[in-house]
Protein backbone atom coordinates (compact mmCIF):
# COMPACT_ATOMS: atom_id res chain seq x y z
CA UNK A 1 0.00 0.00 0.00
CA UNK A 2 2.81 2.54 0.88
CA UNK A 3 4.40 2.11 -1.61
CA UNK A 4 1.77 3.73 -3.95
CA UNK A 5 1.91 6.45 -1.57
CA UNK A 6 2.58 10.35 -2.49
CA UNK A 7 6.13 10.29 -1.45
CA UNK A 8 7.43 7.25 -2.98
CA UNK A 9 6.09 8.40 -5.62
CA UNK A 10 7.78 11.65 -5.96
CA UNK A 11 10.82 10.32 -5.19
CA UNK A 12 10.28 8.46 -8.37
CA UNK A 13 10.00 11.48 -10.49
CA UNK A 14 13.31 12.64 -8.87
CA UNK A 15 10.84 15.16 -6.94
CA UNK A 16 11.61 15.99 -3.15
CA UNK A 17 7.87 15.31 -1.82
CA UNK A 18 7.34 18.18 0.55
CA UNK A 19 7.90 20.64 -1.91
CA UNK A 20 5.88 19.01 -4.83
CA UNK A 21 2.53 18.15 -3.14
CA UNK A 22 0.01 18.37 -5.75
CA UNK A 23 -3.73 17.76 -4.45
CA UNK A 24 -4.74 14.39 -5.92
CA UNK A 25 -8.02 14.70 -4.21
CA UNK A 26 -10.35 16.52 -1.61
CA UNK A 27 -11.45 14.76 1.36
CA UNK A 28 -12.27 15.95 4.57
CA UNK A 29 -10.42 14.87 7.84
CA UNK A 30 -11.17 15.66 11.22
CA UNK A 31 -8.81 14.35 14.38
CA UNK A 32 -11.15 14.38 17.49
CA UNK A 33 -7.74 14.22 20.68
CA UNK A 34 -5.26 16.09 17.80
CA UNK A 35 -3.13 18.08 20.73
CA UNK A 36 -2.01 14.46 21.95
CA UNK A 37 0.80 12.86 21.72
CA UNK A 38 -0.47 10.76 18.18
CA UNK A 39 -2.63 13.49 17.36
CA UNK A 40 0.00 16.32 16.46
CA UNK A 41 2.48 13.95 14.74
CA UNK A 42 -0.66 12.27 12.87
CA UNK A 43 -2.21 15.90 12.16
CA UNK A 44 1.55 16.68 10.54
CA UNK A 45 1.52 12.95 8.49
CA UNK A 46 -2.11 13.79 7.10
CA UNK A 47 -1.26 17.65 6.27
CA UNK A 48 1.18 16.30 3.98
CA UNK A 49 -1.38 14.10 2.15
CA UNK A 50 -2.26 15.29 -1.38
CA UNK A 51 -6.02 13.35 -1.06
CA UNK A 52 -6.71 15.74 1.65
CA UNK A 53 -7.81 19.72 1.23
CA UNK A 54 -9.41 20.06 4.58
CA UNK A 55 -8.09 18.83 8.05
CA UNK A 56 -10.28 19.95 10.78
CA UNK A 57 -8.19 19.47 14.21
CA UNK A 58 -10.49 19.00 17.61
CA UNK A 59 -9.52 18.85 21.42
CA UNK A 60 -10.28 20.12 25.03
CA UNK A 61 -7.26 21.70 25.01
CA UNK A 62 -4.35 23.05 22.81
CA UNK A 63 -5.21 22.73 19.71
CA UNK A 64 -5.13 26.17 18.78
CA UNK A 65 -1.44 26.45 18.83
CA UNK A 66 -0.92 23.08 16.80
CA UNK A 67 -3.62 23.99 13.71
CA UNK A 68 -1.74 27.48 13.45
CA UNK A 69 2.07 25.67 13.59
CA UNK A 70 0.73 23.36 11.11
CA UNK A 71 -1.50 25.51 8.57
CA UNK A 72 2.28 27.38 7.52
CA UNK A 73 3.16 24.02 6.05
CA UNK A 74 3.11 24.46 2.23
CA UNK A 75 0.60 21.62 1.50
CA UNK A 76 -2.62 22.20 0.14
CA UNK A 77 -5.03 21.01 2.96
CA UNK A 78 -6.26 23.57 5.16
CA UNK A 79 -5.87 23.38 8.46
CA UNK A 80 -8.99 24.76 11.19
CA UNK A 81 -8.82 24.60 14.72
CA UNK A 82 -11.84 23.07 16.98
CA UNK A 83 -11.69 23.74 20.84
CA UNK A 84 -13.97 21.94 23.54
CA UNK A 85 -17.38 20.57 22.98
CA UNK A 86 -19.26 23.77 22.04
CA UNK A 87 -17.17 23.39 18.65
CA UNK A 88 -17.18 19.44 18.41
CA UNK A 89 -20.21 19.25 15.97
CA UNK A 90 -18.53 21.94 13.55
CA UNK A 91 -15.09 20.22 13.37
CA UNK A 92 -17.55 17.03 11.90
CA UNK A 93 -19.46 18.68 9.13
CA UNK A 94 -19.07 17.16 5.80
CA UNK A 95 -16.29 15.36 7.08
CA UNK A 96 -15.25 11.86 4.72
CA UNK A 97 -13.08 10.51 7.93
CA UNK A 98 -12.50 10.68 11.70
CA UNK A 99 -10.07 9.81 13.45
CA UNK A 100 -10.16 9.35 17.27
CA UNK A 101 -7.40 9.32 19.03
CA UNK A 102 -8.80 10.91 22.31
CA UNK A 103 -7.90 9.45 25.64
CA UNK A 104 -5.63 8.78 28.17
CA UNK A 105 -2.27 7.07 27.32
CA UNK A 106 -1.13 3.95 29.56
CA UNK A 107 1.47 3.96 31.93
CA UNK A 108 3.96 1.16 33.23
CA UNK A 109 2.06 -1.65 34.97
CA UNK A 110 -1.23 -1.29 33.21
CA UNK A 111 -3.14 -2.93 30.87
CA UNK A 112 -5.26 -1.08 28.24
CA UNK A 113 -8.13 -2.44 29.78
CA UNK A 114 -7.36 -0.11 33.04
CA UNK A 115 -7.51 2.67 30.33
CA UNK A 116 -11.82 1.55 30.39
CA UNK A 117 -13.15 3.83 33.06
CA UNK A 118 -11.61 7.13 31.21
CA UNK A 119 -12.05 6.31 27.42
CA UNK A 120 -15.13 4.29 27.56
CA UNK A 121 -17.17 7.93 28.54
CA UNK A 122 -14.72 9.73 25.57
CA UNK A 123 -15.34 7.65 23.28
CA UNK A 124 -19.25 7.64 23.34
CA UNK A 125 -19.69 11.00 23.42
CA UNK A 126 -17.06 11.76 20.38
CA UNK A 127 -19.11 8.85 18.81
CA UNK A 128 -22.21 10.41 19.46
CA UNK A 129 -21.29 13.70 17.86
CA UNK A 130 -19.48 11.63 14.76
CA UNK A 131 -23.85 10.67 14.61
CA UNK A 132 -25.45 13.74 14.55
CA UNK A 133 -22.43 15.38 12.39
CA UNK A 134 -21.49 12.65 9.83
CA UNK A 135 -23.26 10.22 10.18
CA UNK A 136 -21.61 8.81 6.71
CA UNK A 137 -18.21 9.09 7.48
CA UNK A 138 -15.81 6.50 8.10
CA UNK A 139 -14.61 5.73 11.78
CA UNK A 140 -11.34 4.71 12.77
CA UNK A 141 -10.55 4.15 16.70
CA UNK A 142 -7.45 4.55 18.37
CA UNK A 143 -8.53 4.87 21.84
CA UNK A 144 -8.19 2.23 23.75
CA UNK A 145 -8.66 -0.38 24.82
CA UNK A 146 -9.84 -1.03 21.23
CA UNK A 147 -11.36 -4.21 22.18
CA UNK A 148 -13.77 -2.21 23.78
CA UNK A 149 -14.66 0.80 22.77
CA UNK A 150 -15.01 -0.28 18.67
CA UNK A 151 -18.08 -2.68 20.32
CA UNK A 152 -18.72 0.84 22.16
CA UNK A 153 -19.08 3.02 19.22
CA UNK A 154 -21.29 0.29 17.36
CA UNK A 155 -23.65 0.70 20.04
CA UNK A 156 -23.54 4.67 19.72
CA UNK A 157 -24.09 4.20 16.56
CA UNK A 158 -27.05 1.71 16.87
CA UNK A 159 -28.57 4.01 19.00
CA UNK A 160 -28.93 7.01 17.27
CA UNK A 161 -29.73 4.65 13.77
CA UNK A 162 -26.63 5.22 11.97
CA UNK A 163 -24.34 1.81 12.49
CA UNK A 164 -22.72 1.00 9.27
CA UNK A 165 -20.77 -2.15 10.30
CA UNK A 166 -18.71 -1.21 6.99
CA UNK A 167 -17.90 1.89 8.23
CA UNK A 168 -16.13 1.47 11.65
CA UNK A 169 -12.17 0.47 12.37
CA UNK A 170 -10.66 0.06 15.40
CA UNK A 171 -7.10 0.75 14.08
CA UNK A 172 -4.68 -2.20 14.50
CA UNK A 173 -2.22 -1.09 11.63
CA UNK A 174 0.45 -0.52 14.68
CA UNK A 175 0.62 -4.49 15.09
CA UNK A 176 1.03 -4.69 11.17
CA UNK A 177 3.74 -2.16 11.21
CA UNK A 178 5.65 -3.96 14.32
CA UNK A 179 5.15 -7.55 13.19
CA UNK A 180 6.61 -6.16 9.73
CA UNK A 181 9.39 -4.35 11.13
CA UNK A 182 10.42 -7.61 14.07
CA UNK A 183 9.95 -10.47 11.31
CA UNK A 184 12.28 -8.39 9.11
CA UNK A 185 14.77 -7.70 11.52
CA UNK A 186 15.05 -11.36 12.82
CA UNK A 187 15.17 -12.96 9.15
CA UNK A 188 17.05 -10.70 7.31
CA UNK A 189 14.36 -9.75 4.91
CA UNK A 190 13.75 -6.34 3.04
CA UNK A 191 11.34 -4.34 5.01
CA UNK A 192 9.33 -2.95 1.96
CA UNK A 193 8.73 -6.46 1.08
CA UNK A 194 7.38 -8.33 4.76
CA UNK A 195 3.67 -8.03 5.16
CA UNK A 196 2.28 -10.50 8.10
CA UNK A 197 -1.60 -10.51 8.63
CA UNK A 198 -2.30 -9.51 12.68
CA UNK A 199 -5.72 -11.31 13.60
CA UNK A 200 -7.86 -11.11 16.56
CA UNK A 201 -7.96 -8.11 18.69
CA UNK A 202 -5.45 -5.31 20.17
CA UNK A 203 -4.44 -6.00 23.69
CA UNK A 204 -1.73 -8.39 24.73
CA UNK A 205 -2.46 -12.21 23.49
CA UNK A 206 -5.80 -11.27 21.62
CA UNK A 207 -2.87 -9.40 19.33
CA UNK A 208 -2.24 -12.55 17.16
CA UNK A 209 0.02 -12.45 14.37
CA UNK A 210 0.10 -15.15 11.59
CA UNK A 211 3.63 -15.83 10.96
CA UNK A 212 2.48 -18.88 9.05
CA UNK A 213 1.15 -16.62 6.30
CA UNK A 214 3.60 -14.12 6.02
CA UNK A 215 5.13 -12.82 2.40
CA UNK A 216 7.20 -13.37 1.42
CA UNK A 217 6.96 -17.11 2.49
CA UNK A 218 9.02 -17.84 5.91
CA UNK A 219 10.27 -20.83 7.60
CA UNK A 220 10.19 -20.33 11.29
CA UNK A 221 11.80 -22.06 14.05
CA UNK A 222 9.24 -23.10 16.69
CA UNK A 223 11.31 -20.79 18.85
CA UNK A 224 11.30 -17.99 16.87
CA UNK A 225 7.55 -17.98 16.66
CA UNK A 226 6.88 -17.99 20.08
CA UNK A 227 9.76 -15.21 20.82
CA UNK A 228 8.35 -13.16 17.72
CA UNK A 229 4.45 -13.49 18.64
CA UNK A 230 5.44 -12.35 22.33
CA UNK A 231 7.13 -9.38 21.00
CA UNK A 232 4.55 -8.41 18.85
CA UNK A 233 2.06 -8.46 21.58
CA UNK A 234 4.27 -6.26 23.91
CA UNK A 235 5.37 -4.19 21.28
CA UNK A 236 3.01 -1.31 23.10
CA UNK A 237 4.41 -2.26 26.54
CA UNK A 238 8.22 -1.94 25.11
CA UNK A 239 7.73 1.61 24.54
CA UNK A 240 5.42 1.74 27.88
CA UNK A 241 8.12 0.68 29.44
CA UNK A 242 10.72 2.87 27.64
CA UNK A 243 8.69 5.95 28.25
CA UNK A 244 8.83 5.40 32.12
CA UNK A 245 5.23 7.38 32.67
CA UNK A 246 5.77 9.80 29.93
CA UNK A 247 2.97 7.79 28.02
CA UNK A 248 2.36 5.28 24.49
CA UNK A 249 3.38 4.59 21.44
CA UNK A 250 2.91 8.02 19.73
CA UNK A 251 5.08 8.39 16.54
CA UNK A 252 4.93 5.05 15.55
CA UNK A 253 1.12 5.02 16.39
CA UNK A 254 1.07 8.50 13.86
CA UNK A 255 2.61 6.21 11.24
CA UNK A 256 0.36 3.47 11.44
CA UNK A 257 -3.01 5.71 11.44
CA UNK A 258 -1.76 7.89 9.03
CA UNK A 259 -1.02 4.18 6.88
CA UNK A 260 -5.03 3.03 7.25
CA UNK A 261 -5.69 6.88 6.95
CA UNK A 262 -4.04 6.55 3.62
CA UNK A 263 -5.43 3.48 2.30
CA UNK A 264 -9.03 4.53 3.37
CA UNK A 265 -8.72 7.73 1.04
CA UNK A 266 -7.58 5.83 -1.64
CA UNK A 267 -10.13 3.06 -1.23
CA UNK A 268 -13.25 5.93 -1.31
CA UNK A 269 -11.06 7.25 -4.11
CA UNK A 270 -11.90 3.90 -6.25
CA UNK A 271 -8.67 2.03 -5.98
CA UNK A 272 -9.65 -0.97 -6.04
CA UNK A 273 -6.46 -2.77 -4.88
CA UNK A 274 -6.45 -1.87 -1.07
CA UNK A 275 -6.11 -4.26 1.76
CA UNK A 276 -5.47 -3.61 5.77
CA UNK A 277 -6.21 -5.63 8.86
CA UNK A 278 -8.46 -4.13 11.55
CA UNK A 279 -10.87 -4.85 14.14
CA UNK A 280 -14.51 -4.61 12.28
CA UNK A 281 -17.57 -6.20 13.09
CA UNK A 282 -17.06 -9.68 11.69
CA UNK A 283 -18.25 -12.99 10.76
CA UNK A 284 -15.14 -14.98 10.05
CA UNK A 285 -15.17 -16.19 13.60
CA UNK A 286 -18.14 -16.65 16.37
CA UNK A 287 -17.22 -13.11 18.12
CA UNK A 288 -19.39 -10.31 16.83
CA UNK A 289 -15.85 -8.64 16.33
CA UNK A 290 -12.64 -9.39 14.82
CA UNK A 291 -9.46 -8.09 13.52
CA UNK A 292 -8.23 -9.75 10.56
CA UNK A 293 -7.31 -8.44 6.51
CA UNK A 294 -10.18 -6.68 5.01
CA UNK A 295 -10.54 -5.48 1.50
CA UNK A 296 -10.90 -1.66 1.60
CA UNK A 297 -13.47 -0.12 -0.95
CA UNK A 298 -15.69 3.33 -1.44
CA UNK A 299 -18.21 1.67 1.45
CA UNK A 300 -15.88 0.86 3.67
CA UNK A 301 -15.43 -2.71 4.08
CA UNK A 302 -15.79 -4.80 0.62
CA UNK A 303 -15.01 -8.42 1.74
CA UNK A 304 -12.98 -10.32 4.51
CA UNK A 305 -9.95 -12.48 3.81
CA UNK A 306 -11.16 -15.55 5.32
CA UNK A 307 -8.62 -17.59 3.62
CA UNK A 308 -6.01 -16.30 6.58
CA UNK A 309 -7.87 -18.32 8.77
CA UNK A 310 -7.99 -21.65 7.11
CA UNK A 311 -4.17 -23.82 7.22
CA UNK A 312 -3.25 -22.36 10.44
CA UNK A 313 -0.14 -23.89 12.26
CA UNK A 314 -1.24 -25.53 15.54
CA UNK A 315 0.48 -22.90 17.55
CA UNK A 316 -1.62 -20.09 15.50
CA UNK A 317 -5.10 -22.54 16.31
CA UNK A 318 -4.20 -22.95 19.61
CA UNK A 319 -3.51 -19.06 20.10
CA UNK A 320 -7.01 -18.27 18.50
CA UNK A 321 -8.70 -20.23 20.67
CA UNK A 322 -6.91 -18.89 23.75
CA UNK A 323 -7.38 -15.54 22.79
CA UNK A 324 -11.31 -15.93 22.25
CA UNK A 325 -12.25 -15.40 26.19
CA UNK A 326 -10.66 -12.33 26.67
CA UNK A 327 -11.69 -10.81 23.44
CA UNK A 328 -15.22 -11.65 24.39
CA UNK A 329 -15.51 -10.48 27.86
CA UNK A 330 -13.58 -7.20 26.27
CA UNK A 331 -16.56 -6.85 23.41
CA UNK A 332 -19.15 -7.66 25.89
CA UNK A 333 -18.00 -4.86 28.58
CA UNK A 334 -18.27 -2.52 25.86
CA UNK A 335 -21.60 -3.26 24.86
CA UNK A 336 -23.11 -3.41 28.17
CA UNK A 337 -21.38 0.20 29.06
CA UNK A 338 -23.73 1.88 26.30
CA UNK A 339 -26.10 -0.48 27.19
CA UNK A 340 -26.57 0.02 31.08
CA UNK A 341 -27.08 3.71 30.72
CA UNK A 342 -30.17 3.39 28.39
P1 LIG B 1 -2.31 11.85 25.01
O1 LIG B 1 -2.75 11.96 26.42
O2 LIG B 1 -0.96 12.34 24.64
O3 LIG B 1 -3.35 12.60 24.07
C1 LIG B 1 -4.72 12.41 24.19
C2 LIG B 1 -5.41 13.68 23.75
O4 LIG B 1 -6.81 13.46 23.88
C3 LIG B 1 -5.06 14.92 24.60
O5 LIG B 1 -4.67 15.98 23.78
C4 LIG B 1 -6.35 15.22 25.33
O6 LIG B 1 -6.57 16.62 25.56
C5 LIG B 1 -7.37 14.66 24.35
N1 LIG B 1 -8.67 14.42 24.95
C6 LIG B 1 -8.98 13.95 26.19
N2 LIG B 1 -10.30 13.92 26.35
C7 LIG B 1 -10.86 14.36 25.21
C8 LIG B 1 -12.17 14.57 24.76
N3 LIG B 1 -13.22 14.30 25.55
N4 LIG B 1 -12.34 15.04 23.51
C9 LIG B 1 -11.30 15.29 22.71
N5 LIG B 1 -10.03 15.12 23.08
C10 LIG B 1 -9.81 14.67 24.31
O7 LIG B 1 -2.48 10.31 24.59
P2 LIG B 1 -1.89 9.56 23.28
O8 LIG B 1 -0.55 9.05 23.58
O9 LIG B 1 -2.09 10.45 22.13
O10 LIG B 1 -2.88 8.29 23.21
C11 LIG B 1 -4.24 8.45 22.90
C12 LIG B 1 -4.96 7.11 22.94
O11 LIG B 1 -4.47 6.25 21.91
C13 LIG B 1 -4.80 6.35 24.24
O12 LIG B 1 -6.05 5.82 24.63
C14 LIG B 1 -3.86 5.23 23.87
O13 LIG B 1 -4.03 4.10 24.71
C15 LIG B 1 -4.28 4.96 22.46
N6 LIG B 1 -3.29 4.20 21.65
C16 LIG B 1 -3.77 3.31 20.75
C17 LIG B 1 -2.92 2.57 19.96
C18 LIG B 1 -3.46 1.60 18.97
O14 LIG B 1 -2.67 0.83 18.42
N7 LIG B 1 -4.73 1.59 18.65
C19 LIG B 1 -1.46 2.71 20.09
C20 LIG B 1 -1.05 3.72 21.02
C21 LIG B 1 -1.95 4.42 21.78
Amino acid sequence: ALRQSFALKAQKENKRSWNYIQPQASYKVSILGAAGGIGQPLALLVKMSPLVSALNLYDIANVKGVAADLSHCNTPSKVSDFTGASELANSLKDVNVVVIPAGVPRKPGMTRDDLFNINASIVRTLVEAVADNCPDAFIHIISNPVNSTVPIAAEVLKKKGVYDPKKLFGITTLDVVRANTFVAQKKNLRLIDVDVPVIGGHAGITILPLLSKAKPSTTFTDEEVQELTARIQNGGTEVVEAKAGAGSATLSMAYAAARFLESSLRALDGDSDVYECAYVQSDLTDLPFFASRVKLGRNGVEAFISSDLHGLTEYEEKALEALKPELKASIEKGISFVQKEA
